[in-house]
């Protein structure tokens, strides 16, 4: 039983402490519902709860587009620079108290730049909350700029072409929102200039999308990692592509769970990814919607799934071993998973 763990709650202690990284993380979805009020109340913005309570009992999905519709209502809240500040500090403040030691951050400039906040206000804002956490916590991180694929290309253009003054502080781009009917070849001429720009690749696929998705972000977009990437598991020659590129799928079992991507925990289909010899992670998407931080995403499919030591121990080392840090760094962290006991 708990193979390597006496018992189930040594097994919750040991991933508590465990050193990880964060790879799939929508800061915008890491608002609780406390702050959204503070920030509301702040920003003189009026939003239709009355109460936390009621906001919570809103969190309630049946699919990808119930969250996204509420999601959005969510950020309406964001104004100032601070705001950003306030918000991406609350989430590092959380990832340490998980034992995360590296964060790679997604963010929606189209959710802001829509609604009349400047570009640089939202970029700011987040950087001098990740540059904070790294002196206070030694916390490192990556930023990554989404475009919203229920949006057009030409859109995706115009906010790559906002985000040129701070190429400094973007690691990469990927995609996101609504998947079913925006496939990755809508977006293949914007990922290929950020490509030659020197950013990563990300992209969301496969959650909700066929596997045909899945190809379409490794062979048009070029992907360096795949968001999600459930749905591969239908096409035992897409695994056997991803396992032999040791491609990197950032899996999220509480979103998988909140969003009907899975019936139940017990059928997440982490273990056998990893039987499969893909190389997942475990991360929390967007923890304030979906019921936990990336550590409560552990638990819940370590028990679910009665993983072992050697499986949890794998996850997070797959969380380095797909970061975009550079070899040096993967391999301190590595080291520090190895010293782990
Ligand atoms: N899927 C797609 N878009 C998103 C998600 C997600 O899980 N979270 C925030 N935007
Ligand atoms: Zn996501």
């Amino acid at each position: 039983m708990h193979d390597g763990f006496a018992s189930a709650s040594d097994r919750a202690a040991y991933i508590n402490g465990l050193p990880k990284a964060e790879l799939h993380l929508h800061i915008e979805g890491s608002l609780e519902p406390e702050l959204m009020f503070e920030l509301a109340q702040r920003n003189g913005v009026t939003i239709p709860f009355a109460s936390v309570e009621e906001v919570r009992a809103a969190y309630a999905f049946s699919n990808l587009q119930d969250f996204l519709d509420i999601y959005y209502q969510g950020m309406g809240v964001l104004h100032t620079e601070q705001d950003f500040h306030d918000l991406t500090a609350a989430y590092l403040a959380r990832a340490h108290a998980d034992a995360v030691r590296h964060v790679e951050i997604f963010f929606d400039p189209q959710g802001h730049t829509a609604r009349g906040v400047a570009f640089g206000t939202v970029i700011t804002g987040i950087t001098r909350a990740l540059d904070d956490a790294h002196a206070r916590y030694g916390i490192t991180s990556k930023l990554i700029m989404c475009f919203l694929r229920h949006l057009s290309e030409a859109d995706a253009e115009a906010t790559l072409d906002e985000a040129l003054p701070y190429l400094g502080r973007i690691d990469g781009v990927g995609l996101d929102s609504s998947e079913v009917g925006h496939p990755p070849s809508k977006f293949t001429r914007v990922f290929t200039r950020a490509r030659a720009l020197g950013l990563k690749i990300v992209a969301h696929a496969g959650e909700e999308g066929p596997p045909a998705y899945v190809y379409e972000a490794l062979d048009l977009l070029g992907v360096d990692r795949v968001d999600h990437g459930n749905r591969s598991l239908e096409d035992p020659a897409l695994v056997a592509r991803l396992a032999t590129a040791g491609m990197t799928l950032t899996v999220c079992p509480l979103s998988n769970l909140k969003l009907c991507v899975v019936g139940d925990v017990a059928d997440h289909p982490l273990k056998i990814m990893l039987d499969a010899g893909l190389r997942a992670t475990v991360n929390s998407d967007d923890p304030s919607y979906f019921g936990g931080y990336v550590n409560a995403n552990y638990l819940t499919v370590a028990d679910a799934l009665d993983l072992s030591k050697a499986e949890l121990i794998t996850l997070a080392r797959n969380s380095f071993t797909g970061s975009f840090l550079d070899d040096a760094a993967k391999a301190k962290h590595l080291a520090a998973i190895a010293a782990y006991t």
